[in-house]
């Protein structure tokens, strides 16, 4: 494993820190190859309860893809680049929450990034937005898809057709960032949130994500019927009898995740 990409233990929190300072954390081929298998070896290890993803320095927490790999590619070079499984789709859909930390520059695949994970957590002075207009590109990290459902239609039409960059209080505003705290202090706020989500039980925390995640696709009667399923399906687990007869009991519940 190359050193492009970091991973610290804090407690059941794993911290990933894209590690490219110098080109502002940029995501090349290597980003990505490295994020797919730290996510792998994540998935698999029952100490994690929940990740976090943010960027190497002050500056950016990802720039975007990396532009100088565009030079040069043929369509069939492109493909090949994205073929999947792709690290938007990977986080969009993995079982462990996973918390970006927006410390810096967070646009065109960083901003995609940030919306294919569950939370967002960003810097005051943290900067959004979608600028591959401006490389005579569209979004291709799935922006055009997450970002409508994330912020609504006109707000993603105006970030991605103008490639204008936005503010974190703004961002926090149209629903793209849902928590800004002072620079000094965003280490700190993202990883006693990631501590609390971490300290539930990661089967609960499963079928919670899974919920919601069908809320983006599902009719709103559909997803209650699901939701009803899911809720049903929670009295099978010994975490559900664990926590209500620790509740019970006046004492805190010991997870199985089982
Ligand atoms: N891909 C490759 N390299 C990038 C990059 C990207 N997306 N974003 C920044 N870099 C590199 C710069 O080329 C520069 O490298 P160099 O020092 O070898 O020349 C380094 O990171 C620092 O960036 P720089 O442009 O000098 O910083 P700045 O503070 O003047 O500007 C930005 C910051 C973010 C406004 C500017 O870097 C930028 O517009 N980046 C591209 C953003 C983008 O279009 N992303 C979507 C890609 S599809």
């Amino acid at each position: 494993m190359s050193d492009t990409v970091l991973k610290e233990l804090e407690g059941r929190v794993a911290l990933l820190t894209i590690n490219r300072p110098d080109k502002l954390n940029a995501l090349n081929q290597q980003v990505r190859d490295d994020m797919l298998a730290l996510l792998d070896e994540i998935e698999a290890d029952d100490a994690i309860g929940a990740v976090v993803i943010t960027g190497a320095g002050e500056k950016s927490f990802v720039a975007g893809a990396d532009i100088g790999e565009f030079a040069g590619r043929s369509p069939f070079d492109q493909r090949e680049a994205m073929r999947s499984p792709r690290v938007f789709d990977v986080m969009a859909s993995f079982p462990k929450p996973v918390i970006a930390m927006i410390n810096g520059f967070c646009l065109g695949g960083g901003c995609e990034l940030a919306a294919s994970c569950d939370i967002r957590v960003a810097s005051d002075r943290a900067r959004f937005g979608q600028p591959e207009i401006k490389l005579g590109l569209i979004p291709g990290g799935g922006g055009t898809q997450r970002l409508p459902r994330m912020v609504g239609l006109g707000q993603a039409m105006r970030l991605i057709l103008s490639g204008e960059m936005i503010q974190a209080d703004e961002a926090a505003r149209i629903g793209l960032v849902d928590l800004v705290a002072p620079a000094d202090d965003l280490r700190a706020t993202t990883m006693d949130l990631a501590a609390k989500i971490a300290a539930q039980s990661p089967l609960t925390l499963r079928v919670a994500k899974e919920a919601m995640r069908a809320s983006q696709r599902m009719a709103v009667e559909e997803g209650i019927l699901y939701e009803r399923d899911l809720f049903c399906l929670c009295f099978s687990s010994e975490d559900k009898a664990e926590g209500v007869s620790a509740f019970l009991e006046k004492r805190a519940a010991e997870w199985k995740g089982r």
